[in-house]
């Protein structure tokens, strides 16, 4: 794509339409063409003025201004992608059943393009059978109806129907225009288990040793496999300040020995468990119970290092009948022995059905946007994953997953 990618920013009226800004600013800040289309009621939240300022174009609501441009036909038909932030019980309805009555939702019987729906309402509203058979219609016809984030609504009510965080829904966008694909529904009704983040191993009350994982792969992957269906656990070792993905549950770790308990506990139930976190080799034998202090009269102090646990061998040990271990390598490769050479040997040595390679080292894989590497299967396959977003390179693990856990034959894409 050589121009900006043109986004249609659809607003609907419920309360949660303050976000929509943060997303116009998400979005316009990498770059993205964006044309606000907010419903008469969205108005009464958010004043036009605002979504003018944010993204640099005229915003209309109505078919019948600009009519020689013929805005109602000529949105959809240009956009790349159109999302629509907060979308309400009531426009799912008007888009489940095609009606057209206002600008956005003639764009979105006008669009060929990805069509993303991020839901935000009341429980209730989200669980009502109407509710349900509206966002099955839309599936069904490849929209992609995100889920909703559990907690505080509006009021003193807590629940799901929470919109997802703004820099969310803007990682969705990009991953959608990315890739079209990216989030069909194939997890549904599997129990998924994402490790992430590196774990700090403490030294004294106020120092650890840890590494630079970022955790950004590791909540990729819970992201898109909440987006694609699935019942996701994400145990969080240390990591960036990163928005929780909407509808995981997520528990916080911070050594190894945490972070495995959580993981084997969670595992217990799962049919997939992916270790895409940076677990420490080692720990500090002793942990000091206050802080270490230098000192003239003492040698300098020596830190003795203890093994921690191989989790992810110990998962495959433990394997429940059908469940699917994924595993990361993090290789640098040496002068005599190349990254893919490692990294076949780790998957030999733990085990796992599939292992996602990644080379690191000089600004590659940690704490970068992007990833690229390689995708190994237990069964010999090999597959390339070519640079591009983190949530691109979950959507290859997911889509290897499925393939793996449906026998059907991996093609290099
Ligand atoms: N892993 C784990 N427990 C550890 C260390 C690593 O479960 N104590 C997992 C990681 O989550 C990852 C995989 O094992 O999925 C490989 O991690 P990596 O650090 O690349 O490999 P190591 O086992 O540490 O091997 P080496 O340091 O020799 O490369």
């Amino acid at each position: 794509m050589t121009q900006r990618p043109r986004v249609v920013l659809g607003v609907g009226g419920g309360i949660a339409a303050y976000k929509a800004c943060e997303v116009l600013r998400g979005l316009t800040e990498t770059g993205h063409d964006v044309r606000v289309v907010p419903t008469a009621a969205a108005l009464n939240f958010v004043g036009a003025a605002t979504f003018e300022a944010l993204s640099g174009n005229k915003v209309h609501t109505g078919v019948f201004a600009d009519v020689p441009e013929v805005p109602h036909v000529r949105l959809g038909q240009e956009a790349d992608l159109v999302v629509v932030v907060p979308a309400t019980a009531d426009l799912l309805a008007k888009a489940a059943h095609g009606l057209a009555d206002d600008l956005l939702t003639n764009t979105l019987l006008t669009a060929r393009c990805p069509v993303l729906l991020v839901p935000a309402m009341h429980t209730e509203m989200w669980e009502h059978p109407a509710t349900r058979a509206n966002v099955a219609t839309l599936r069904s016809r490849g929209a992609v109806v995100a889920e909703p984030a559990s907690g505080r609504l509006t009021g003193k009510d807590t629940g799901k129907g929470r919109l997802p965080a703004p820099a969310e829904i803007v990682d969705l966008v990009r991953l959608l225009i990315e890739h079209p694909a990216a989030l069909p529904r194939d997890l549904e009704g599997l129990r998924v288990v994402v490790s992430a983040g590196g774990t700090r191993e403490p030294l004294d009350p106020v120092r650890w040793l840890g590494n630079r994982s970022s955790g950004k792969q590791g909540y990729a992957l819970a992201r898109t496999a909440v987006q694609r269906g699935a019942e996701v656990v994400l145990v969080s070792a240390h990591t960036q300040a990163l928005p929780e993905p909407a509808g995981a549950v997520v528990e916080h770790v911070g050594t190894a020995e945490q972070l495995r308990d959580a993981v084997h506990r969670a595992a217990a139930e799962a049919d997939v468990v992916v270790m895409a976190a940076a677990v420490a080799d080692f720990r500090p034998a002793e942990r000091a119970e206050h802080k270490i202090k230098k000192s003239d009269d003492a040698p300098d102090p020596a830190i003795a290092l203890t093994r921690n646990p191989d989790i992810l061998a110990e998962l495959v040990r433990a394997r429940r009948a059908a469940q699917t271990i994924v595993g990361f390598a993090a290789e640098t490769g040496d002068s005599g022995t190349g990254v893919l050479d490692f990294a076949r040997a780790k998957l030999a040595r733990k085990g796992c059905d599939l292992l996602v390679v990644n080379a690191v080292g000089e600004g590659k894989a940690f704490e970068t946007e992007d990833n690229s590497g390689w995708l190994l299967g237990a069964d010999g396959s090999e597959r390339p994953i070519r640079l591009g977003s983190k949530a691109r390179m979950a959507t290859e693990v997911w889509d290897a997953v499925t393939k793996f856990r449906t026998g059907s034959p991996d093609t290099p894409g």
